[in-house]
């Protein structure tokens, strides 16, 4: 089977699976991935993604231009186009609304705490993008405040959006975004989560690179005891919208981050940060 062709029927067969896992109702979501170094494929617009053919799905250059496809193109190519455009190592990217973890980004509580081992080497800590409009550029905008420390994130009052190296990767992590959804509403109902200890996560990041693991999985750090209500938030720095930061670790707290404050980052963050000041200054 030819490349083409075969990412065709994988397009297919992830959409088949989102919607009959109830991932995405009617016609919402929608699923990338990049043909070589110049196209994209792409879902079109305003079908069920549970029932496409390969036939269906549209190619584009990089700008968002179509190439082939009888249809247009998913009305939020600009969101997967900053994606690529943020991420050169990512090459498949997944929107979706699966309910548990939409409720969360309804609600506007980040996935952001230490507890299941899965989730700590493979995706970190899943932060809540802003509002945006979808199909404009503010939904794109806001995705890339994000995307470059994150391959999850939720997508305020929306969905969720996943993102990685190859078609199933990013389906298989939108499918770990809802079931850690689903695992920390439970918990939540149970009385409140017990978070992995600090040592515990230190060695669960350790083994990532055993797994083949080379996505960015930045997290808060666990400092916050068993039962307590503090929940490690990210905050936007004032300085770049870019960063993540998160709260001392002797003391977590939600809000402004003072001058004297402790500010700690990832290295994929930290690059960003500093392309983004020599941006600016040019
Ligand atoms: P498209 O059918 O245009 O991809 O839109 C679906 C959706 O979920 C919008 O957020």
């Amino acid at each position: 089977m030819q490349l083409e062709e075969r990412l065709r029927a994988d397009i297919v067969e992830i959409g088949r699976r989102v919607y009959e896992r109830g991932f995405v109702a009617s016609n919402d979501g929608n699923i990338s991935v990049r043909l070589d170094d110049d196209r994209l494929l792409m879902t079109p617009t305003g079908v069920s993604k549970g029932f496409m053919t390969p036939d269906m799905l549209v190619t584009t250059d990089l700008a968002g231009r179509k190439l082939t496809g009888d249809r247009d193109a998913s009305s939020e190519i600009l969101m997967h186009l900053a994606v690529y455009e943020l991420r050169p190592d990512i090459r498949a990217v997944v929107h979706a609304h699966p309910p548990t973890a939409t409720g969360f980004a309804v609600a506007g509580i980040p996935l952001d705490r230490a507890v299941l081992a899965e989730v700590v080497t493979t995706l970190g800590s899943i932060p809540i993008a802003d509002y945006g409009t979808p199909s404009t550029t503010e939904l794109a905008d806001a995705v890339r405040r994000f995307i470059r420390a994150h391959d999850g994130l939720l997508l305020a009052n929306h969905g969720a959006l996943t993102v990685a190296r190859e078609l199933f990767a990013a389906y298989y992590k939108m499918e770990t975004v809802e079931h850690f959804a689903r695992i920390s509403l439970v918990a939540r109902q149970l009385g409140g989560e017990r978070v992995l200890s600090r040592e515990e996560v230190n060695r669960l990041q350790h083994l990532r690179g055993r797994y083949g693991i080379a996505a960015p999985a930045p997290l808060c750090p666990p400092d916050h005891e068993a039962g307590d209500e503090v929940s490690c938030q990210t905050v936007d720095a004032p300085s770049s919208p870019d960063a993540r930061l998160v709260a001392p670790a002797a003391q977590p707290r939600v809000g402004s981050l003072g001058l004297d404050d402790e500010v700690r980052l990832t290295y994929r963050e930290l690059t960003a940060l500093i392309a983004d000041a020599v941006k600016q200054l040019r």
